[in-house]
């Protein structure tokens, strides 16, 4: 089949948001694990996990240094804390039936390196990598084979150039996604003023939501969290990023709306997640 190209408008959101049930409980919306967070960037673990929160996932972990251990039970009550230990990653398997989104303020550290690389190549199961842990599989070519088939990848311009290479502009950008979303079997979020969807299938879904009120660090990292809380309640990773980078842009462009593209912090972002929920249900 020929891949196509759509703009993700109101109808196919409606189509895909599937609203809470009444006889439901939290094992019916799953089990998410934030791994990222490091010293003085605790803060990024901070913000995906208070997203992941936020979007309903039934339980959220954060997986992280003992140096975050009481910034994390403190800003996120409701998240458990895992322990990483000294090697960032060892912990990785003791909690079965989550989903990962990894990388938020990781660190790019050795150890952390060796952790996130060895759990990848046991780990089968598709995953949400964004951040450092992209910067570190961009340290070698041979490490883009351990990305789990089926997962997402959510590279901003940079990123995207350090996992893949160069190209001259945004079409030749967008040509190389499809042909790496393919080659890898992976869902890529191009992060940009419009981000895209690359499946592997080759389509693209343009969003259209967003502002410049969200170029500020964290805005990222929130992104993150949506997109593992959205997959660990059931949506397919298609759903999960079309879905999750819609709802990201509306809680912006709402959050723009009450104080300003330049004030507006992802923390206002994240608080906006509510009004965003109660247009779609
Ligand atoms: N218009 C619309 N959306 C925007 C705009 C804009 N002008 N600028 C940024 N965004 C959106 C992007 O589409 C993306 O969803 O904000 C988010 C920015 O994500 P990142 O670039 O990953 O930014 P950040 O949260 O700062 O990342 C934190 O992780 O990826 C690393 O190098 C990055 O150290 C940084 C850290
Ligand atoms: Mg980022």
């Amino acid at each position: 089949e020929k891949a196509e190209d759509f703009t993700v408008d109101d109808k196919l959101i409606d189509r895909i948001f599937k609203p809470r049930k009444d006889f439901s409980h939290k094992g019916t919306y799953g089990k998410v694990t934030i791994a990222g967070g490091s010293y003085g960037k605790i803060g990024a673990a901070v913000l995906a996990t208070k997203s992941a929160l936020k979007v309903g996932a039934g339980l959220t972990f954060t997986l992280a240094p003992a140096c975050g251990y009481e910034i994390l039970q403190i800003s996120c009550p409701e998240a458990m804390f895992i322990e990483s230990g000294t090697r960032f990653i060892e912990n990785f398997k003791s909690e079965d039936h989550t989903v990962y989104g990894i990388g938020p303020g990781l660190g790019t550290h050795g150890e952390t390196e060796k952790g996130l690389l060895d759990f990848l190549k046991e780990y089968t199961h598709p995953v949400v990598l964004d951040a450092d842990a992209l910067n570190i599989l961009s340290k070698d070519s041979k490490n883009l084979k351990l990305i789990p088939q089926q997962s997402v990848i959510t590279p901003h311009p940079k990123e995207f150039e350090r996992l893949f290479g160069s190209t001259e502009n945004s079409f030749e950008r967008l040509a190389l996604a499809r042909e790496k979303a393919a080659e890898f079997n992976v869902y890529i979020v191009l992060k940009d003023h419009h981000t895209q969807i690359v499946t592997p299938e080759g389509n693209v879904f343009y969003n259209v939501t967003g502002n410049a009120g969200l170029a500020k660090g964290g805005s990222g990292d929130i992104l993150t969290g949506i997109l593992t809380s959205l997959i660990a309640q059931g949506y397919t990773q298609e759903e999960a990023c079309i879905l999750g980078v819609w709802i990201h842009g509306r809680a912006a462009d709402l959050a723009a709306e009450k104080c300003s593209k330049e004030s507006m912090l992802p923390t206002d972002v994240i608080n906006e997640f509510g009004a965003v929920f109660e247009e779609l249900t």
